[in-house]
């Protein structure tokens, strides 16, 4: 099917002049600054955060599209994942008229996100091993469509879509795909980005929150053709992601190899951890992850969740969302916080009205 990015974006977005920040003229490293209304002086620190940052974050996207197999002109850099999600909703879906497509159970800040934005929401859950359905999802989609979210490995459910079903969606839709790689690092499955050519329709998401374990330094990326990315661009606040962020991400690439252990190191407690719950008589069922959480089917789940949280255990209730009822999704910790989680887990004890059909 034809991709049109004209047809898809918002019409007036593609007549909007972007931020010409003050040194969009001047690249140069040396000369009087006098152009920013900076401070010419340091900060209270005594450290030199008084200029403004690279608002393309050159220097990270040259180290990053090697690693990631792609050209710079194809990386945007946000505030976070959840800024490209914004972004893209605000530049392809006309608010009160265009939907976006969801499947739940799915990641949370997408609703939300189109929920700010007062875009409609059209939903198509998973199935009940939390896998896509194609062509119900084909079916669902109207003139209005603009973007379809697919999360894989999928939050809350941990497992990835099946491949050919995501190239179904692919090769049916004329809107933009977005696939969401949060937790691609965790996974044995290639990453999307190495289909970006062949669908012009595909953005691929990941983030630096997780396996590079650095959540709160915000920095979130996405990956799509030039002509998307330039819409990114376009419409994103002008010094989105902070020089202390940029300089640290760029030490973070230099030592990439650190990623892979500490990937290591969490699969192996995954394996440890799933094992171990499986041995706790409340637990009724583990659904298998490529992520770097485990979602437990327990007895009594939101007594058990209370339970965990005034032991100063905080794991994530997910027993109101759909496909997951008494499902708690639990994050692998380190050894010694998943001990401590399997303690509690074991020594609580339900009501006995709780445990009765
Ligand atoms: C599927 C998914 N996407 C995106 C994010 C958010 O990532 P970021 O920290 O880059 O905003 C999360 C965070 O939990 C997530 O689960």
């Amino acid at each position: 099917m034809a991709f049109d990015i004209k047809k898809l974006l918002r019409p007036h977005i593609l007549s909007i002049k972007p931020y010409s920040s003050a040194r969009d003229e001047y690249s140069g490293k040396e000369g009087v600054f006098l152009d920013a209304n900076e401070n010419p002086y340091s900060s209270p620190t005594g450290e030199a955060f008084n200029r403004y940052p690279d608002p393309y974050q050159h220097l990270i996207k040259e180290r990053l599209a090697p690693i990631k197999g792609v050209g710079k002109e194809q990386i945007f850099l946000g505030n976070g994942s959840d800024e490209a999600i914004d972004l893209l909703m605000r530049a392809f879906c006309v608010p009160g008229k265009d939907n976006v497509l969801l499947l739940p159970p799915t990641y949370g800040m997408y609703e939300v996100s189109a929920s700010i934005n007062d875009i409609a929401i059209k939903r198509v859950s998973l199935t009940e091993d939390f896998q896509l359905r194609p062509k119900e999802i084909l079916e669902a989609v109207d003139e209005h469509t603009k973007i379809i979210f697919i999360c894989s490995p999928n939050n809350p459910s941990g497992n990835k879509m099946r491949r050919s079903d995501i190239h179904a969606i692919l090769k049916g839709f004329e809107g933009l795909v977005v696939i969401d790689e949060a937790y691609v690092d965790f996974s044995d499955e290639p990453s999307f980005t190495t289909e970006l050519n062949e669908f012009p329709n595909l953005l691929v998401m990941q983030t630096f929150s997780k396996a590079w374990g650095l959540a709160n330094l915000r920095i979130g990326m996405a990956f799509a053709s030039a002509e998307i990315i330039r819409v990114l661009n376009l419409i994103k606040p002008p010094y989105n992601i902070s020089g202390l962020t940029q300089e640290r991400v760029l030490a973070s690439l230099e030592n990439a190899e650190k990623v892979k252990e500490v990937v290591a190191a969490i699969l192996k407690e995954r394996e440890v951890l799933e094992k171990a719950l499986k041995r706790i008589p409340l637990v009724q069922k583990i659904y298998p992850s490529h992520a770097n959480f485990l979602l437990v089917k327990v007895l009594a789940a939101k007594e058990m969740y209370d339970y965990l949280t005034q032991e100063k255990i905080i794991v994530r209730d997910r027993s109101k969302v759909t496909l997951c009822d008494n499902c708690l999704r639990i994050t692998v910790g380190t050894q010694d916080e998943n001990r401590r989680l399997l303690e509690a887990m074991s020594e609580f004890q339900p009501l006995e009205k709780t445990l009765k059909p």
